[in-house]
């Protein structure tokens, strides 16, 4: 039996990495404009950094990690997420010395034991966000700009929503869990199985439940803007009017508490209704406490990660793949061994050529230009090497003129666009 990939993993293919690859140049160029750097960081760390860090009682840290033990007996992860990661570094290589805030991105594949569906992988890709050791609310709007900014370069931004909310902090969050799971006891009766573990676990999560039966319920639960403290009500209020300064629009989603346990204060989606079930095509938010948490500074943080399968799913294949300028033909030995030196020659300057060996027939050649989707052929046989021509063949209008052999190289730059 042949060996396929594993389930809930896929390849990207040549035809579509031209889109994968837009897409990361361009989150660089607009994550570099806002002063971000890129951090590369291991795909596997100890297990108890992200049981500490995205918290023990999380769906991701009790169903959804690929832990494995070492040869030496300790227990690994593949990362989940990058957030913990990113602070693993940040205080492992006392990065906190820098200039607050410290900007740093990264892009890389994540792993998640959950269902495969459609937009929903088991290892799955992200650009991911964080901006470090500033709690000031104007930097919370000013990564959210960032995130919409990335996707306005790419022409998406219509197609998003931007949802935000406040999930309070350690001074207001307690008196309103207190609340809540009251209130989802008196209702157990009308809640899922799921709903009942979560209120004893992690209640603010059965807010997050999709199922129509838990609807009625959820929806007359207390609100836990009600509760927020003076202190984040006012930093909610100033990151809204941040965002309304520089034309964002926004809805606040209520619900929208995320599956980590480090978020404090502001949290924010872009989701989308063009990838049916998985609308969620971006999500981060505050996470003030977390570095000192993984034993760092008392330092405050923010940041977001991007999927970018979905981001490809929704561009869909508007990048087109870059085809070769001409495909060189040589007929013969000779022609050949002439034309490889131009081929390095033009390569060199960038501008991407393909070339026959010597060994197929003109039509087969030319069948074989057809199907790579060149522009030109250039045709040499013994004949033209005798005059030291080559024969430019326009592939669509099949016009053939003569090149002096000496100047094929300027020509073929000229055809790329590096005259
Ligand atoms: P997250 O919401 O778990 O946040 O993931 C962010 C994005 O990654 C999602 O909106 C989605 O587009 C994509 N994603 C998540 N799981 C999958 C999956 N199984 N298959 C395909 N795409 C997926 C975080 O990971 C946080 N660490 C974000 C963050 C950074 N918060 C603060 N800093």
């Amino acid at each position: 039996m042949t060996i396929k990939a594993v389930r809930g993993v896929h390849d990207i293919l040549p035809v579509e990495a031209a889109t994968w690859q837009h897409v990361e140049a361009t989150a660089r160029r607009v994550f570099e404009a806002y002063g971000y750097r890129e951090i590369r960081l291991p795909i596997f760390e100890r297990t108890e950094l992200f049981a500490r860090g995205i918290g023990e009682v999380t769906d991701i840290v009790q169903k959804e990690m690929y832990t494995f033990v070492d040869r030496t007996g300790e227990s690994l992860t593949l990362r989940p997420e990058a957030t913990a990661s990113k602070l693993r570094a940040y205080i492992e290589h006392g990065l906190h010395v820098q200039p607050k805030p410290v900007r740093l991105y990264t892009v890389g594949p994540m792993f998640r034991y959950e269902r495969p569906q459609a937009g929903r992988y088991r290892q799955f890709h992200q650009l991911n966000v964080e901006a470090l050791g500033e709690q000031h609310p104007a930097l919370d709007a000013e990564v959210i700009a960032m995130l919409i900014d990335f996707f306005k370069a790419l022409g998406l931004a219509d197609r998003l929503q931007l949802e935000l909310n406040s999930i309070g902090d350690a001074a207001c969050r307690p008196q309103y869990r207190e609340r809540l799971v009251a209130y989802l006891r008196a209702h157990a009766a009308r809640l899922c199985e799921e709903c009942h573990e979560r209120t004893e676990k992690n209640p603010l999560r059965v807010l997050d439940c999709k199922k129509a039966e838990c609807r009625p319920v959820l929806d007359g639960a207390p609100a836990l803007a009600d509760f927020l403290c003076e202190a984040c009500a006012d930093h909610f209020a100033r990151v809204r009017r941040y965002l309304e300064a520089m034309g964002l629009a926004y809805v606040i989603n209520p619900r929208l508490v995320r599956g980590f346990d480090y978020y404090v204060r502001t949290t924010f989606e872009l989701t989308t209704t063009h990838l049916g079930a998985q609308n969620a095509v971006a999500g981060g938010g505050r996470y003030d406490g977390l570095i000192e948490l993984l034993e760092g500074p008392p330092e405050a943080g923010i940041g977001f990660a991007i999927g970018m399968e979905r981001v490809v799913l929704l561009l869909g294949s508007t990048v087109e793949t870059p085809k070769p300028v001409a495909l060189l033909i040589p007929l013969g030995e000779a022609a050949l061994a002439r034309l490889l030196p131009v081929a390095q020659a033009v390569r060199a300057r960038g501008v991407p050529v393909d070339l026959g060996y010597g060994q197929r027939k003109l039509r087969a050649e030319l069948e074989r230009a057809n199907k790579l989707g060149v522009a030109h052929a250039v045709i040499v046989g013994d004949a033209e090497l005798e005059r030291g021509e080559a024969i430019v063949r326009e592939m669509k209008a099949g016009a053939q003129r003569t090149v002096p052999l000496a100047d094929l190289a300027a020509e073929l730059c000229v055809l790329g666009g590096r005259a």
